[in-house]
């Protein structure tokens, strides 16, 4: 037996036990005739004591050990004459009698504990010794409790997990396909899903009734801190249902993994509407930690002064930051850089600050009476003490895009958005579509298959760009956790929204044909939402990059170091799948 205890469970209640343990070596020390080593395993960490006295050929061979040998020790429990508070075992330690060293190992590049020397880079080399810190281990144990917990719950609430094929063709969720070739089709390819949208539309009208899967997304866009090239996606899917029924349901698996993972009890979700969270927050996905929503001042500013910026402004828009009056000019000039980043692309930035006296001071004051700094004073609700920042633009949307990162900046530099606090709610009444300036066409915003919302349809004929869909979005503190739509289930209608999105009937019959064929087959009403684990997981794990919560994940150039993929396949192998490579000239 090679252990018959872990290195995380003794206690003082076991001093006297022997006991046999298994694991690393994460350091030595040797103090006058005794030496001291911590061994680890995935439990924790639990001290051995070699003492020369007793066995000076032990504690010889115990000094020759190097960080990360693998060994096997048998012992007894003792009570520590100095205790660690900081371990779980601190209050004891294992007199060693015996010692079996399994599998010597190199000197690792990096130290592996939580405060590790080791770069990014080169963590992701050996991503199998970064995984041995506790600190991204716990991220994983996270990772599968969650896992577990979906399941349970979904599985309570009648859900069944089905397996869906990767080896798939073209799904249209807006992203490019990554393609694998086909040797006995030539010429031919599958693509892999970016989701399982139209299998689980077909499993609906297989009768299914409720169905999930944790399952592999591929998608090939640009990388960013929550988007990885494959990802998983906690995939739903319910028949006979209305919209409101499934916010009833997620919302109620959303409940159950704050309460059963982080204990926390969370109010019910507010709703926000799509054009709502664009006016107040300038995002489909606002951070609701924190207030700071935006007021439109076109009446207040637009035309009422000299200030030609805001006269020719199709949108005008400002946050009032509580308290930040005492913002100094430099403080004030970072921002106004920051709002001029390619990245954001303001062209400036306007400050008004509301003095102890309750007098407005403005960087725009020689263009504007004091009575019209009055108004926006009112109009903002400020008080004394308080900063005004305002935005202003050409277009709307952008305009609104750069006063959401303003806004997120100043919370994030007031400290309104803390981890460990979690603000839940679902935008709804998304659009059907938006334009495309790359495509110069409409395209749906969330996919083909979103219904409109019923009293819209008429729209569809007249003016699509201003349907509404019955589509929503689940969002927790400004991440776009979830979203899904209830379906189109009429073939018909189904044609006349492939339509509009510019597939004549012939395309769309050569996409979509299996699936709009199904749906003459009696095709039940029918929706669902997908979520994103890695990004739930991620907000939960408090993280930055939904990287620290997958085992080994992907760099930001799609590349997974430690297996060096991408990489080139033999000639043979191109051969044999009729491809021709045709590199691109340095
Ligand atoms: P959508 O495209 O919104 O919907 O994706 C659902 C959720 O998946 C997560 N997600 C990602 N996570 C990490 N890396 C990525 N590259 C990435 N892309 C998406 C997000 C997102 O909310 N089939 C529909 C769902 C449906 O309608 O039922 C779909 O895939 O958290």
């Amino acid at each position: 037996m090679y252990r018959t205890k872990t290195c995380g469970e003794l206690r003082l209640a076991n001093v006297g036990e022997s006991v046999t343990l298994s694991g690393w070596v994460q350091r030595t020390r040797k103090m006058g005739g005794m030496t001291f080593a911590d061994l680890r395993d995935r439990y924790g960490i639990t001290q051995l004591v070699f003492d020369e006295q007793t066995d000076a050929a032990l504690c010889e061979r115990a000094n020759k050990m190097g960080r990360e040998w693998v060994i096997q020790v048998v012992g007894e429990v003792s009570e520590r004459q100095s205790k660690n508070q900081n371990l779980p075992t601190g209050d004891i330690e294992i007199i060693v009698r015996q010692l079996v060293v399994l599998n010597e190992a190199q000197t690792p590049p990096f130290t592996i504990e939580d405060q590790s020397d080791g770069g990014d880079d080169l963590r992701m080399k050996y991503r199998y010794l970064d995984l041995r810190r506790s600190c991204v281990r716990k991220n994983l144990e996270l990772r599968h409790k969650f896992a577990f917990e979906v399941r349970r719950y979904l599985d309570q609430q009648g859900f069944m997990e089905i397996e869906t094929p990767v080896l798939v063709n073209s799904t249209p969720e807006g992203a490019r396909d990554f393609v694998v070739p086909s040797r006995m089709n030539p010429g031919q390819f599958y693509a892999l899903p970016q989701s399982p949208q139209t299998l689980k539309q077909l499993l609906m009208v297989a009768g299914m009734d409720r169905y999930f899967q944790i399952v592999k997304c591929f998608r090939d866009e640009d990388l960013r801190a929550d988007r990885q090239p494959e990802f998983t996606q906690i995939d739903c899917e319910m028949s006979f249902v209305e919209q409101e029924d499934i916010l009833q349901m997620f919302e109620g698996m959303s409940r159950h993994l704050f309460k059963t993972i982080l204990g926390i009890d969370i109010p019910t979700l507010p709703r926000m509407t799509w054009a709502d969270a664009m006016k107040y927050y300038g995002s489909d996905k606002p951070d609701t930690r924190f207030g700071m929503k935006f007021v439109e001042l076109m009446d207040v500013l637009k035309g009422t002064g000299e200030f030609s910026v805001f006269n020719e402004a199709e949108y005008i828009g400002g946050i009032l930051c509580e308290g930040q009056a005492t913002y100094t000019r430099k403080q004030l000039d970072q921002l106004t850089d920051f709002v001029r980043r390619p990245q954001i692309g303001a062209k400036g930035l306007v400050y008004a600050r509301v003095g102890e006296d309750g007098s407005v001071k403005s960087s725009v004051d020689k263009f504007y009476q004091p009575e019209v700094l009055d108004r926006l004073k009112q109009a903002m609700q400020a008080k004394p003490g308080d900063l005004i920042l305002i935005i202003s633009g050409p277009d709307t949307l952008k305009a609104r895009k750069q006063l959401c990162e303003l806004r997120l900046e100043m919370g994030t530099r007031m400290g309104l958005r803390p981890k460990d606090k979690f603000s839940c709610l679902w935008v709804i009444d998304f659009p059907m579509y938006e334009w495309s300036d790359e495509e110069q066409r409409l395209m749906a915003m969330h996919h083909p298959f979103t219904s409109p919302k019923p009293e819209d349809i008429p729209l569809l004929d007249t003016d699509p760009a201003s349907v509404r869909a019955n589509a929503y979005d689940m969002v927790i503190n400004g991440v776009e956790v979830g979203g899904g739509s209830i379906r189109i289930h009429d073939a018909k209608l189904q044609q006349k929204i492939f339509e509009i999105l510019g597939f004549t009937p012939e395309q769309a019959q050569q996409k979509f044909g299996f699936l709009m064929n199904a749906f003459k087959y009696g095709a039940p009403p029918h929706g669902g939402l997908a979520y994103g684990l890695d990004r739930f997981v991620s907000l939960f794990a408090q993280l930055d990059s939904i990287r620290d919560c997958i085992a080994f994940p992907k760099n930001n150039s799609g590349r997974d170091v430690m297996l060096d993929a991408p990489g080139i396949i033999d000639q043979s192998q191109l051969d044999e799948l009729h491809l021709q490579v045709a590199l691109p000239k340095e």
